[in-house]
């Protein structure tokens, strides 16, 4: 079994959601490859059907990974870790990339790291090369994606502290939700955003929820219920495209007013931050990321948004996270005899994930 820290590289499989991913970092975060597959099928299915997806998985990942060690020119035998998203996700590809992930490491006799999803986005900013400044801990991480929408309080690897999350859709959820109402394709967001570009965002009066209330807790469900309401009178197949138009863009400005304020809220819950992190797909959008960064500059701390190839689904996050855990436990002093052993878990609250100090010594 190697011995910490690494001295060769990690790889690092990613399969929680649709997206097969797989990737190559040296043991000081440098990626040598990266492969991300995005199951297209569910775009023709409307979203993610969690069965297909876990087929889909275990098809594609022999090839993924076959691409991945080609782009990075090493064999198998030259990986001196595995590490893989055991949660939280749809069970069926956690199942599929963990045990793909950990029979590996179990052939190869090299330690398997088991890794947070949530932990996995929060940690991407601290990658070699994402900012020119050292991202120290404590920092707030908005996640905003189809499937998270919270704001996470990062104190240092493996020390986190949800403040606040969504009590029913997450936002990326909301924005396929309403541009599957205007008759837009999926994932909705892009397409949403487009359309938003031709309408007026104070056209149709839509509510804010949640706004202004204690807290960083997030709800969208009513938001899309009103636009539903507005669509109503037309039919969705008879709406004018100047009217879906105002719609789409007034959505639009009612997510990122309830964004920008549930982001301020949780700024002022941890005074100490040291910047404001943003990741997942919905990071995407123009108007959000603008108005985060101008609740970053009101507060004087950086913004920092990774690329978006690291801020939706990925395996450098999943390499990278394990990375830095192996290197909290080092430093820690705690040796680690077979890596961070995690079962798949469809929940996996952050606040359980383990710190080094939680582990016993072996
Ligand atoms: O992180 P991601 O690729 O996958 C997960 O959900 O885990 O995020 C995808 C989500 C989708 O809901 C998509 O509609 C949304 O991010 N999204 C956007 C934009 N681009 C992607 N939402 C708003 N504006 C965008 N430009
Ligand atoms: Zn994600």
């Amino acid at each position: 079994m190697a011995n910490f820290p690494l001295l060769a590289p990690i790889l690092a499989i990613e399969s929680s959601c649709d997206e097969t991913a797989c990737a190559i970092l040296t043991p000081e975060g440098e990626v040598l490859a990266e492969t991300v597959h995005t199951q297209a099928d569910h775009a023709a299915l409307g979203g993610v059907v969690p069965e297909i997806a876990a087929r889909a998985h275990l098809g594609l990942l022999p090839t993924i990974l076959t691409e991945t060690l080609a782009k990075a020119a090493l064999s198998l035998g030259d990986i001196g870790a595995f590490a893989a998203c055991t949660g939280p996700g749809l069970i069926g590809g956690l199942i599929v990339g963990s045990n793909y992930a950990k029979g590996l490491a179990v052939a190869l006799d090299r330690p398997f790291i088991a890794v947070n999803h949530i932990e996995a986005h929060a940690l991407t900013a601290r990658l070699p090369g994402i900012s020119t400044a050292e991202i120290k801990f404590p920092y707030l991480l908005l996640l905003v994606s189809g499937g998270h929408c919270q704001c996470v309080a990062v104190h240092g690897v493996g020390a986190y502290q949800k403040l606040g999350g969504t009590i029913d859709d997450a936002a990326g959820e909301a924005f396929d939700k309403v541009a599957k109402l205007l008759g837009l394709g999926w994932p909705g967001g892009p397409a949403l955003e487009k359309l938003a570009r031709e309408g007026r965002g104070d056209a149709v009066a839509l509510p804010r929820p949640l706004m202004g209330r204690a807290g960083c807790d997030f709800s969208f469900s009513g938001l899309k219920t009103a636009v539903a309401r507005q669509i109503a009178p037309y039919g969705m197949d008879a709406l004018p495209r100047a009217v879906a138009a105002d719609i789409a863009a007034s959505f639009q400005r009612s997510v990122c007013d309830v964004i920008a304020d549930r982001v301020r809220h949780a700024m002022a819950m941890l005074p100490q931050a040291q910047s404001l992190v943003v990741a997942g797909g919905v990071a995407a959008n123009q108007m959000i990321r603008a108005s985060l960064e101008q609740i970053a500059h009101e507060a004087g701390v950086p913004f920092v948004a990774p690329p978006l190839r690291l801020c939706t689904d990925n395996a450098v996050m999943v390499g990278w996270a394990a990375l830095e855990t192996l290197k909290a436990y080092h430093e820690a002093g705690v040796e680690l005899a077979d890596g961070i052993p995690v079962a798949p878990r469809p929940r996996w609250p952050l606040e359980e994930v383990a710190a080094p100090t939680d582990l016993v010594t072996s």
